[in-house]
């Protein structure tokens, strides 16, 4: 019997390349030894062009929720208003982590599917006073949005003294991060997406500014205070112990990002696997959720292929040709299923999950003319290299 490995085409966590998982499987040091501190102070250097800041980055032994929850908590006091913008999922996320701490919250809530607009937030904010933080999803995994983040951080630095609070846990490393230039002031990811890693390290970085009100802010934390993270840092190292094994990966997967030529080769990369990806579906007649201007680089939610059960068809995927999407979240369960084209994927690999696609979309009798899907997706692939 032929045993076939698991393609993983999930929006995180996703597949690690193996240099990083050969980095990974290191002798382990004490991470109070100078070796740690070499590791932690390159590390973290490498890490600072994929986020877009000079401002030093901190590694959170946790998920990238642990790492969202920092953000709020060191910066936010019960009681004080803040304005969440959610467009899904991981957005409500937001709104629940900051009603859990007393925050008083304004949700500027998007149907699923949509972006938040630059004006719509303006129009949002304006009548709003003594708003403390703004916090955006900029990736919503669940529908495959990529919010307009620049721009919504310029219209809360105009019209608010808002500190700007940024998820951006995946799409970082997939997607254009501008940190400083785009006046975000906290910005979150997290290890098993774009990173190219397994679970478990979170990576924040905080602007001047944060810092100030990080500073006076009284709410009580203990393992997510940041003060003490950036104390440690100082130092080259971590308040308690840190994920070390992962952060060797770290540091492997930012040589690997160095090698393909730099980080704005590694967006290209993901913007040409978008765009296979939509070009792809559409040839098959099958529609991505989203409009093309917001679609996410690292993950195209598509919808149900007319008149095939979503479920009995990702299974068919799955236990068939071995190539595993995830299904959609909350109410869009049945309706979408999630292409995950982030990290460790390749344009060979779009036309690899697609033209499997298309075999169980065979195996359904669903109306489509063989290949369409590969041969568009191809055609994007073969437009880019003549490019280059
Ligand atoms: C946009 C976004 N934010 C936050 C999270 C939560 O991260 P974790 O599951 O690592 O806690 C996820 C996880 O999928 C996510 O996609």
């Amino acid at each position: 019997m032929i045993v076939y490995e698991n393609i993983l085409r999930h929006p995180g966590p996703t597949p690690i390349p193996k240099k990083v998982q050969l980095a990974m499987n290191q002798d382990i040091f004490s991470h109070r030894s100078q070796e740690f501190v070499e590791l932690y102070r390159e590390t973290t250097e490498l890490v600072k062009p994929i986020f877009g800041t000079t401002q030093e980055i901190l590694l959170l032994p946790s998920g990238g929720t642990a790492a969202l929850e920092a953000a709020a908590v060191n910066t936010v006091a019960a009681g004080e208003e803040v304005v969440v913008i959610t467009v899904g999922a991981f957005g409500d996320y937001f709104v629940s982590i900051c009603e859990q701490y007393g925050f008083h919250v304004h949700k500027l809530a998007k149907e699923w599917g949509q972006a938040c607009t630059a004006e719509e937030l303006r129009e949002f904010l304006q009548p709003l006073n003594n708003i403390k933080a703004v916090f955006v999803t900029y990736n919503e995994t669940s529908t495959g949005i990529l919010n307009p983040v620049a721009e919504l951080a310029q219209v809360i630095r105009q019209e608010t003294d808002a500190l700007v609070i940024v998820d951006g846990v995946s799409c970082i490393g997939g997607a254009p991060a501008e940190m400083d230039a785009w006046g975000i002031d906290i910005l979150v990811t997290g290890s098993q997406k774009a990173m190219m890693l397994p679970p478990g390290l979170s990576l924040v970085s905080v602007s001047e500014r944060a810092w100030k009100v990080i500073e006076e802010n009284q709410t009580p934390s203990y393992y997510l205070n940041l003060l003490s993270y950036r104390s440690w840092a100082e130092k080259g190292m971590t308040p308690n112990t840190p994920a070390i094994t992962l952060i060797y990966g770290l540091h492997e997967v930012c040589k690997l990002i160095e090698q393909e030529g730099g980080f704005a080769q590694t967006v290209a990369r993901h913007a040409l696997m978008k765009d296979m990806v939509r070009s792809a579906m559409k040839a098959l007649n099958i529609e991505p959720l989203t409009e093309d201007q917001y679609a996410s680089p690292t993950i195209t939610a598509i919808k149900t292929p007319q008149g095939i059960d979503l479920g009995e068809f990702l299974t068919r995927l799955k236990q068939h040709y071995h190539v595993d999407f995830a299904g959609g979240l909350g109410h869009l369960q049945g309706q979408i299923f999630r292409f995950g084209h982030m990290g460790y994927c390749f344009p060979s690999d779009i036309l690899q999950a697609v033209s499997l696609m298309e075999a169980a979309l065979k195996d359904f009798s669903y109306d489509f003319e063989p290949g369409a899907g590969v041969v568009a997706a191809q055609q994007v692939f073969l437009a880019a290299q003549q490019k280059a």
